[in-house]
């Protein structure tokens, strides 16, 4: 595998509007290659897991509500310095403060409803990609 990896969620709002494939395209556009994906319906105990790092925020609640409201789409994306690539690529938590052309200017409803989630450190990178995938399928990504 040539660059580094990072994971990426398209979320549950913008899955459930059929703009999955908007998105990995400009995704791809923008030098991403995926090299693992899989669409699962996450369970509450799973989004809760997932967010853990995040409950005692006042959002949590909702935060998990919403991430369980439909499928979502987990994928580990490849690229050089992918973790902060991504976060450049994909804007601010709140879609009315991204800059144009991010992903979340793009297709993001609000700062909870916002499209799509990116790790923010290669150790989480590495930890997210492990919640949603095998070790057996990283390694077959490589
Ligand atoms: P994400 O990058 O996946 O990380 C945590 C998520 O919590 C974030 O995207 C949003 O979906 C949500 N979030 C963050 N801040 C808020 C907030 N102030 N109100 C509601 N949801 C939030």
């Amino acid at each position: 595998m040539a660059g580094s990896t990072t994971l990426t969620i398209v979320k549950p709002d913008a899955f459930g509007s059929g703009k999955a494939g908007k998105i990995i395209a400009h995704l791809e556009q923008g030098g991403f290659r995926v090299v693992a994906a899989r669409v699962l319906h996450m369970t509450e105990a799973q989004a809760g897991a997932f967010y853990e790092v995040h409950k005692e925020r006042p959002f949590y609640g909702s935060l998990v509500k919403f991430m369980t409201s439909g499928p979502c789409m987990p994928m580990v994306l490849e690229k050089d310095n992918a973790v902060l690539g991504l976060r450049d690529a994909i804007g601010a938590t709140d879609p009315a403060e991204a800059v144009d052309g991010t992903v979340r200017k793009l297709f993001a409803e609000s700062k909870e409803r916002n499209a799509i989630h990116a790790s923010d450190s290669d150790e989480n990178a590495a930890r997210e990609a492990r919640f949603f995938f095998s070790e057996a399928e990283l390694i077959a990504a490589r």
